[in-house]
């Protein structure tokens, strides 16, 4: 198969930090490459460098076996390289026969835009890619699954060799992905190479000819799909398999008792059948991509959004509850994943931010007892170490990691025991991080249990007694400290259901 393109030796650092360490790359005419790696492994970058959207430190690139160089994207395309990015380029304001050909409008003879050629020819390419809405529809009012058409249809107005696309199945619905696999496949028929980002294993070993694995920045492999199994695949995306951290010992784990039980959680199009179960004093680690339900799982279980179907049984009651409120009276809190948009009030001070969930247990018969909320507030926020000037300063000052404790002091204020923690550690520094760790196993301690959401699977590994892989919307694996396996769980999280040996206690 003739080579089209060949990245040698790529290199690039933001800030003094590699991102990516003389990376090779080859595409192949026609072919669909898989690239695959966890997050943070440089696929987008490396991306960006091919499509001319950011310069290499170093490193070579040639098409057709002769060099080339690009100053910016227009460079690439002119060379036949088109990208559908992960966050679409779409112009809301235009309609969708304006970003079709945005860039590259088409002339008349008399050098006047041709917008009835280019109406025909958008709503042609368009019809072939199954998109049914008006050409002149503004694009605002496109769902995104036909704002990625529209980007795919401007790849096919350009001649284009390459066609990247950069996690296109993130956000599609399964009929959507069942169309661009379509697409994908007549494109690479025409000898379009296409290079597929994806994290879904399936998606991977469906449509894929080969793919190329970066770790770290790095090369960490390279296969035809049909000589690659998953196992395979996923050990070079992770190097080594690293199993469970010894810092946690479990101790705190009551195996029987159980504080609450989910079963056959679904909400549509997120979740579908969910079983749950969490027992005193554990930690609980939801892996899963973006997209998998983790988030819609707890707002669930903290009554802030409705289920379909299903039963939660927590706290001795039966039934899901029916507002925050009602959770939070019943002892269940949840630090969501907005923790600006929804766990704070910043314009507050940081004393009233932690008393808000408990006002309650501060009201006495002639009020509120101002003294009982600020001795409350001060006590917490030193047993969380939360650094401050005052606590009359806003919590919109502090940095999030502070801010993060904030939001754990108002939970522990308020009494609750079942702490559900959606992504508590994002974007904050490590010291911070590892106060939180402490925290968390000091509630356990106490006998709190927690349900914890992360994207950092070392940090699952490292916390928790029980880990869950969650892949759009389904329960794919469950793993006990005992036999954690990082390769499992990240083939868990990327789609692969377990199959569970005869007799083996399901959790
Ligand atoms: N514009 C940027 N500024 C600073 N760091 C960046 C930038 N883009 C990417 N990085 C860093 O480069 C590394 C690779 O990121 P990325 O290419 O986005 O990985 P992937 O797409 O595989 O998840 C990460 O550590 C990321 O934080
Ligand atoms: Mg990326």
């Amino acid at each position: 198969m003739s080579t089209f393109i060949e990245a040698r030796g790529i290199e690039k650092a933001f800030m003094g930090v590699k991102a990516l360490h003389g990376v090779d790359l080859d595409v192949h005419v026609g072919e669909v490459l898989a690239l695959v790696g966890a997050n943070g492994a440089g696929k987008s970058t490396l991306m960006r460098i091919l499509a001319g959207a950011q310069p290499p430190d170093a490193g070579t690139i040639a098409i057709d076996g002769g060099p080339v160089s690009f100053g910016r994207p227009q460079d690439a395309q002119d060379y036949g390289i088109s990208t559908v990015y992960q966050e679409l380029m779409i112009v809301p304001d235009l309609s969708v026969v304006e970003n079709v050909f945005l860039g590259a409008l088409k002339k008349n003879r008399f050098g006047l835009l041709d917008w009835p050629a280019m109406r025909v020819e958008a709503g042609r390419i368009l019809s072939t890619l199954g998109f049914s809405a008006s050409v002149d529809a503004l694009a605002n009012t496109l769902s995104i699954a036909e704002m990625q058409l529209v980007e795919i249809a401007k790849t096919l107005t350009r001649q284009s060799r390459l066609v990247i696309m950069d996690e296109p199945t993130a956000s599609l619905a399964k009929e959507e992905v069942e169309n661009l696999f379509k697409i994908v496949r007549r494109l690479s028929a025409e000898g379009i190479a296409i290079i597929f980002i994806t994290h879904h294993l399936n998606e991977i070993f469906e449509i894929c000819d080969r793919a190329v694995i970066l770790r770290d920045g790095a090369n960490a492999g390279n296969a035809t799909i049909a000589e690659l199994t998953e196992n395979e695949l996923v050990s070079m995306m992770l190097g080594r398999s690293v199993t469970a951290n010894v810092d946690r010992s479990g101790t705190a784990l009551r195996q029987d008792e159980i504080v609450l039980s989910a079963r056959g959680i679904t909400r549509a199009p997120a979740l579908h059948g969910i079983d749950l179960t969490l027992r005193r004093g554990e930690v609980l680690g939801i892996a899963g991509l973006m997209g998998a339900g983790r988030t819609e799982l707890v707002r669930i279980l903290f009554g802030a959004d409705p289920a379909d179907r299903g039963t939660l049984e927590a706290k001795g009651r039966v039934g899901y509850f029916g507002s925050p409120r009602a959770a939070l009276d019943a002892g269940l809190g949840l630090a969501p994943e907005d923790r600006k948009g929804e766990g704070l009030i910043l314009p507050l001070s940081i004393g009233q931010n932690i008393t808000l969930s408990s006002l309650k247990k501060h009201v006495g018969p002639l009020g509120l007892k101002l003294g009982d909320e600020a001795s409350k507030a001060r006590d917490l926020a030193a047993q969380l170490q939360v650094k401050h000037v005052s606590l009359d300063q806003a919590v919109g000052e502090l940095s999030g990691g502070n801010q993060q404790k904030v939001v754990l002091a108002k939970l522990i204020g308020a009494g609750v025991d079942i702490y559900l923690l959606d992504e508590p550690t994002r974007g904050i520094d490590i010291g911070a991080k590892e106060a939180i760790f402490d925290l968390i196993w000091s509630l356990t301690e106490t006998g709190a249990s927690v349900i914890l959401i992360s994207s950092d699977l070392s940090e699952l590994l490292r916390l928790c007694d029980t880990i869950v892989c969650l892949h759009l919307g389904r329960v794919t694996q469950t793993h006990r400290r005992s036999d954690f396996d990082l390769n499992a769980i990240m083939l868990g999280v990327m789609g692969k259901a377990e199959h569970a040996p005869a007799g083996k206690a399901v959790v």
